[in-house]
């Protein structure tokens, strides 16, 4: 087997990547609208065991200060082989002179801290979806409960 990253966005099997994605319920668009997403943004990453696309990752940027990581993802039968590790690390690369932010699953944020995340207390967002999509996200820790505060600190009373 030979794996190779890709970091182009032209002539990648966007059929595989929306697979990928697919497979850990993390996208629910079509092909066309998972190349757009993939096109658009600033900085990609591809992951291949020969000419077959396992693993993609892909970072919005404004290339000079900030970036955001999105769709970071392994096809299962390749985890834990470091090959997460090599997808991860030439996302972050190509975004190294920003500050990086994320926002990953419980079960994730170990990983994370591996490659010098730590976690923050005032990140926020505003998330589309009905009220049962937005009880999940609540329900895995993606937003906290409307109104929600934290009581160690004394600018939140
Ligand atoms: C996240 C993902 C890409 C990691 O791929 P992987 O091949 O399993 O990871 P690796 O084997 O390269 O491990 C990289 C490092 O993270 C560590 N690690 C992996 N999973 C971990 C976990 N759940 N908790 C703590 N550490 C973890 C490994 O021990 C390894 O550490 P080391 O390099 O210091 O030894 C893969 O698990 C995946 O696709 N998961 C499903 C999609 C997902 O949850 N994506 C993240 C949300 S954005």
């Amino acid at each position: 087997m030979s794996y190779s990253v890709k970091t182009t966005k032209e002539g990648i099997d966007y059929n595989a990547v929306s697979k990928v994605l697919k497979s850990f319920g993390m996208s629910d668009c079509d092909v066309d609208t998972q190349k757009k997403i993939f096109q658009n943004s600033y900085a990609v990453s591809f992951l291949y065991d020969d000419d077959k696309l396992i693993g993609c990752a892909r970072a919005l940027s404004d290339g000079f200060c900030e970036a955001a990581l999105y769709n970071i993802a392994l096809a299962e039968e390749y985890h834990g082989q470091g090959l997460g590790r090599i997808l991860i690390e030439s996302i972050i690369e190509q975004v190294k002179q920003c500050n990086i932010i994320l926002y990953t699953h419980p079960q994730t944020i170990a990983m994370y801290e591996k490659f010098g995340f730590r976690r923050q207390k005032s990140g926020m967002a505003i998330y589309h979806g009905n009220e049962t999509e937005l009880q999940r996200f609540e329900e895995v820790g993606f937003i906290l409960p409307e109104g929600y505060r934290f009581h160690d600190n004394e600018y939140e009373e």
